[in-house]
């Protein structure tokens, strides 16, 4: 089982434009050509910032169409907000706020040894690896840039850096990337090296 960020980003690292819109994802290609369908099928927990779930209400409509449901995820998904927000019919969604280490916990139980998925933003990722809980990130780094909006993964992480686990072309429109998380311990070896 493992705790990962999954997301796609622009090349100068951004997973949304400031104003929160995907508008460029979508035409860059498909998918279900990418390793997107393999991942989510070994996912069984889930959770996402307001902002992120907020996406997800105003594009229901485009949800549904595509996946068949506004709301397209089976797994148990959590929500983190500070504010009262509006659940969706069907879905399995509970609504939380703070430290994510007991959330975290309740997800692992509810995973039953699957993985366990951040969808983002970028400083929730960030909240989980300040609590020592990401074991990878992956990234479909995608053939634009934005030049601004909501950051990939607001967090110097240099010692020790990450781990590049593999890379994977998709057409001309992705390159994915995966990373393992160097655990507590790793940077204690690495200052010894330098
Ligand atoms: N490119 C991709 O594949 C991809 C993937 C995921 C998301 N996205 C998009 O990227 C954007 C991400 O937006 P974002 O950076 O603003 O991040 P976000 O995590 O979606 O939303 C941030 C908000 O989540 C709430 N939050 C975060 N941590 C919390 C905590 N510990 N306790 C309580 N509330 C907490 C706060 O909302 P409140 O104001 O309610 O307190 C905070 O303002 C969205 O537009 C999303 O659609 C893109």
């Amino acid at each position: 089982m493992k705790t990962q960020y999954f997301t796609a980003s622009s090349l100068d690292g951004f997973i949304a434009t400031e104003d929160d819109s995907l508008d460029w994802l979508f035409p860059l290609g498909n998918l279900n050509d990418t390793s997107y369908p393999a991942f989510i099928a070994d996912v069984g927990a889930l959770a996402m910032g307001a902002s992120t779930y907020e996406w997800m209400l105003r594009h229901a409509d485009l949800v549904a169409r595509d996946t068949g449901s506004p709301w397209p995820y089976t797994q148990p998904s959590w929500v983190f907000s500070n504010r009262s927000l509006a659940g969706l019919p069907g879905a399995d969604i509970r609504f939380v706020r703070g430290d994510v280490r007991p959330v975290h916990e309740k997800m692992v139980r509810a995973a039953h040894g699957r993985n366990v998925w951040i969808v983002g933003g970028g400083d929730l990722a960030g909240q989980f690896h300040d609590a020592g809980l990401l074991d990878e990130i992956l990234v479909q780094v995608c053939s634009v840039t934005l030049e601004r909006g909501k950051p990939l993964f607001p967090r110097r992480l240099t010692r020790p850096p990450l781990t590049l686990v593999s890379v994977r072309q998709v057409g001309s429109g992705f390159a994915e990337l995966r990373y393992a998380v160097p655990r507590a311990g790793a940077a204690a070896g690495q200052a010894q090296r330098t």
